[in-house]
């Protein structure tokens, strides 16, 4: 029996670690960005864990800021398609989010905002209702971003996503990477391994 029971939970384990995709992006576009990095190694670690992940750079999908006219002339542009699919394809979402006056920046609202329209031109939240999400922040200053988090929790929960009670903020950002992309201070990669496996498990 006690047998049986572990083998039921290691197969478990290993059925959800397989089946988990997960996309990551940040809502920075800059080439140096330290929430590029930041998610990429919460990326990294999922990947370790046995997660499919999938890294995009939203610099690779510009795309207008979302417009009611535009949107009923031209239909929703093909990049916001594209990002609206890899959300809906993917179990788990993790983001980064640059905070900017205090808040997300305007690139990670507005893939948000068209991603929370179908392709008719009306309301859908498909890419976010049933999603775990998962927020981080990495900032050069001592609060590491987090009252942009707390905007973007408000978003995403406000359409239907389920955002993950735990967030990892990083300060001082520009001296906490080393040259390989990694988290210096082992204490905080060791609360972001901590982070990705809420996911995973
Ligand atoms: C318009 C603007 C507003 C900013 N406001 C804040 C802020 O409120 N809090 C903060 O910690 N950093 C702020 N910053 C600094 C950013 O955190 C910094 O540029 C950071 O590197 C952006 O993230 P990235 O490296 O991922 O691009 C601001 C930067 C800009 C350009």
């Amino acid at each position: 029996m006690g047998k049986l029971f572990l083998a039921l939970c290691l197969l478990s384990t290993t059925m959800l670690t397989a089946e988990t995709n997960i996309l990551t992006f940040s809502g920075s576009t800059r080439t140096d960005s330290v929430n590029k990095k930041l998610v990429k190694e919460a990326g990294n670690l999922a990947k370790q864990l046995g997660a499919n992940v999938t890294f995009i750079d939203l610099k690779d999908y510009p795309i207008p800021f979302y417009d009611e006219d535009l949107e009923r002339e031209q239909g929703m542009p093909a990049n916001a398609k594209h990002l609206r699919q890899l959300i809906i394809q993917n179990q788990a979402i993790f983001i980064a989010s640059p905070e900017y006056n205090g808040s997300l920046s305007a690139v990670l609202k507005n893939v948000l905002d068209w991603a929370s329209r179908n392709e008719a031109g009306a309301p859908s939240f498909e890419a976010f209702t049933g999603k775990t999400f998962v927020v981080m922040s990495a900032s050069p200053g001592p609060g590491g971003g987090a009252r942009s988090l707390a905007h973007l929790r408000s978003i995403l929960e406000g359409i239907g996503g389920k955002v993950i009670s735990q967030q990892l903020v990083i300060p001082n950002a520009y001296e906490a990477f080393d040259s390989q992309g990694k988290l210096k201070n082992p204490q905080k990669e060791a609360e972001l391994k901590h982070l990705v496996q809420q996911v995973i498990r």
